[in-house]
């Protein structure tokens, strides 16, 4: 039984097989820098209050920091029979130091402990992510600056519906992105207060100073109250859906760059490093990063289901289902940095085949909306307006025309608001161009909202 932590109370050992489903230490060994950073602030604050003794708390402190470059240099194997990383760095610390490791667990529980580790992790990784996540809407402001004149096909339903340009479509992606950036900036922040001194889940009777830890460990302040500061995961919940979302924005954008890879499309091609062949088909090349990330978007709203569903009926304080909660972050946080990482490049390396998307937008009557315009713009109500520019439309795809290429007579049989001057209204430059009003396609407007953008990113 000696080599039990909870020992006393026990009088046989735990079975095998439950020992190993108990153990968390395989997932949440990747938290020892963050446990032992945890324990150094608690153990300086333990001498510091006088509850134990400052000659033991330094030689905690210096004990703990050697344990950390051990493990960082492979020296220390973590013990995979281990209940989990609190456990292993104590009975670690306990072989070094004898009784002295000992005290570090005085006034402490590992329920604050687990949940002041998970915090100190995914802060640095959510700061990790948001500096991933501009890097890729910088590279699509730079893109977008070469891209203002690019015309291209807008959709509604993917049908062709009124001209854009590339650099319009990209900037889109762009302030999603900056929404992501403010989402994960904000669950950071409510993030960033300490559980530590919550103790099991009633404080302590100890004289501790909660404040000391938590500036020691640059929280904000202390959670005001024991019972939630060791029972809550809103913090992971509220980060997977930020998560969530920026797979959601990647996943779009990836469905669309599927789609422009194809023959039917062909808007870009990828470069050779970014795409895959085929085993069998020596034709192929595949956009498997995209359907990857596309694939990889219903995993991390997996991990946010598996965290809500996970807590919905957990009653106050700590209950042993949370463990759970690490994995699933986990693997929402490592597969969205997997994304972001591919994506970028992928992007800047991407070649935007500008014929192709023009030739797209000569199309599909992509003017339609303009030539309704036209007549509004001599005084006809745009409900008449549309009805004979809908009758038009019908009349070209019956004749095998254009609204370009319709003749002037054939205009004129509707209204003679119609002339000459409505070919040059109807022109696809002119298409682009005129729509400037605030967040609209044309270049001026565009160049302007790049400049907020670039603003919003701190250029
Ligand atoms: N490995 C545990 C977890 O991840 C640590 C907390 C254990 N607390 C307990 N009372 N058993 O949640």
């Amino acid at each position: 039984m000696a080599d039990m932590m909870w020992a006393g109370r026990f009088s046989k050992q735990v079975d095998e097989g439950v020992n190993a489903f108990n153990s968390s230490i395989s997932f949440d060994g990747r938290m020892y820098e963050q446990d032992i950073r945890g324990s150094i602030a608690h153990a300086t604050m333990l001498g510091d209050c006088g509850i134990i003794s400052k000659k033991d708390s330094d030689l905690i402190v210096g004990e703990l920091c050697k344990i950390s470059n051990d493990i960082s240099d492979g020296v220390l194997e973590l013990d995979p029979n281990a209940e989990d990383i609190h456990m292993f760095i104590e009975a670690e610390l306990t072989k070094r130091l004898g009784d002295v490791g000992k005290r570090l667990h005085t006034s402490r529980s590992r329920n604050d402990q687990v949940a002041v580790d998970l915090r100190l992790y995914l802060r640095d990784e959510i700061a990790d992510i948001y500096s991933l996540v501009k890097e890729l809407a910088v590279t699509l402001v730079n893109m977008a600056k070469e891209h203002t004149e690019t015309v291209m096909p807008g959709y509604t339903h993917l049908q062709r519906a009124q001209p854009i340009t590339f650099a319009h479509h990209l900037m889109a992606y762009v302030w999603m992105l900056l929404r992501d950036m403010e989402r994960l900036q904000d669950a950071g922040r409510r993030m960033n207060y300490c559980p530590l001194g919550s103790g099991a889940l009633a404080g302590t009777t100890y004289k501790t100073n909660r404040k000391q830890t938590s500036d020691l460990l640059g929280f904000t302040a202390p959670m005001p109250n024991s019972l939630d500061g060791v029972s809550d995961r809103d913090y992971c919940i509220e980060l997977c859906c930020a998560l969530s979302l920026l797979m959601t924005h990647l996943s779009r954008f990836s469905e669309e760059i599927i789609l422009w890879c194809s023959w039917e499309f062909k808007f870009v091609e990828l470069d050779d490093a970014f795409a895959t062949g085929s085993s069998i088909m020596p034709q192929k090349k595949n956009p498997d990063i995209t359907e990857l990330i596309r694939g990889k978007t219903g995993r991390v709203n997996g991990d946010l289901m598996t965290l809500l569903t996970m807590m919905k009926g957990l009653p106050l304080a700590y209950n042993k289902d949370m463990q759970e909660d690490k994995e699933a972050i986990f693997d929402a946080v490592d597969n969205v940095k997997l994304c972001v990482k591919t994506f970028t490049p992928m992007l800047a390396t991407m070649r935007v085949l500008k014929d192709n998307m023009r030739n797209a937008a000569a199309r599909g009557f992509i003017n339609a909306t303009d030539c309704a315009d036209y007549l509004v713009k001599k005084g006809m109500p745009f409900r008449d307006a549309y009805k004979i520019t809908g009758t038009l439309v019908a009349h070209c795809i019956d004749e095998g025309l254009t609204l370009e290429t319709l003749p002037i007579s054939d205009y004129k049989t509707m209204t003679d608001l119609f002339d000459e001057d409505v070919y040059e209204a109807i022109s696809l430059d002119t298409c682009v161009r005129e729509r400037k009003s605030e967040g609209g396609p044309s270049p001026e407007a565009v160049k302007e909202q790049i400049a907020l953008a670039e603003k919003a990113l701190g250029f």
